[in-house]
């Protein structure tokens, strides 16, 4: 098997030439347009749609892996925009691993711990980027993402806390001091997204505004990274040529919450759990992502 990475192309399709740059010297990029505010506004439509008639915000495991419940999370997740930007940092060959709606209520205790994605997800090599799409508008007041410039350069020690109001699988947060005098806050607005490296350090305040704040979260690989942990894990070819075939393909869900998506997505969010809590006790998969 080759070991030679695909190179990103060498036109980019989306990000200046500086854009680039400036992701690989700080570890993040924002904000870059997506959507207009009409078709986001039209996404968080179909996802509130879906809570009144479920009669509840979208909770637990339904909140992970959700491109494979919704057609039109998998349409997004296929973005031409997002893979255009993904693409001229990871090259051509893209799969997408994961995704996980964070969405803080109105007035909402729950926060993101300082932490690096890096430290649980099993993954080969930190050639990982997170696409960070607004649905609702992501504000200091709202609980933006932060991020410390540069800080993506090495993976460090982490803490376990399962602090309740922790919207992180294990609670887990860096075991060294973050200077906050040098975060950025990564605000957008709704149909904007941000990327960040699978190492950057990164965390958000609660919701301390009158509305939800609804991001969703992606997870882009190149074809060539593995999983190290557990057994073998699935994910979505968005873009490309698997040469590899690291990763059980994962299929299209063919209408909401359909059987077949919910098989589909339960054995995927099963997968994910023997890897995100490798070592613990816990092994619901209810819990990957807590809401
Ligand atoms: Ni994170």
């Amino acid at each position: 098997m080759s070991l030679i990475a695909e190179r990103p192309t060498p036109h980019p399709k989306s990000l200046t030439p500086e854009q680039v740059a400036a992701y690989r010297r700080d570890g993040y990029l924002f904000p870059i347009p997506v959507m207009t505010p009409a078709e986001a506004a039209a996404c968080r439509g179909r996802l509130e749609a879906f809570e009144a008639r479920e009669g509840a915000p979208l909770r637990g495991a339904l909140r992970h892996k959700s491109h494979l419940l919704f057609p039109w999370l998998w349409e997004l997740v296929h973005h031409p925009r997002i893979l255009d930007a993904v693409e001229d940092i990871l090259g051509p060959n893209l799969l997408c691993w994961s995704s996980s709606f964070f969405i803080k209520e109105a007035n909402d205790p729950h926060f993101v711990s300082w932490h690096q994605d890096s430290t649980y997800w099993g993954l080969s090599e930190p050639e990982i980027i997170t696409a960070w799409v607004a649905l609702s508008p992501s504000t200091i007041a709202s609980g933006a993402m932060k991020v410390i410039p540069g800080s993506h350069g090495e993976q460090v020690a982490h803490t376990d806390t399962y602090d309740e109001n922790n919207l992180l699988t294990r609670g887990q947060e860096l075991a060294v001091e973050v200077d906050e005098s040098q975060a950025v806050d990564m605000t957008l607005e709704p149909g904007q997204m941000s990327l960040h490296h699978v190492r950057i350090f990164h965390g958000s305040e609660p919701n301390r505004s009158d509305d939800r704040r609804i991001g969703f979260a992606i997870r882009y690989i190149p074809t060539h990274v593995r999983q190290v942990i557990g057994p073998k894990d699935g994910a979505v070819l968005v873009r490309g040529v698997d040469h590899f075939h690291n990763f059980v393909p994962e299929p299209a869900p063919d209408a909401d919450l359909s059987p077949a998506a919910l098989a589909a997505h339960k054995a995927a969010a099963e997968r994910q759990a023997a890897i995100l809590y490798a070592g613990t006790q816990t092994t619901s998969f209810e819990n990957v992502v807590r809401g």
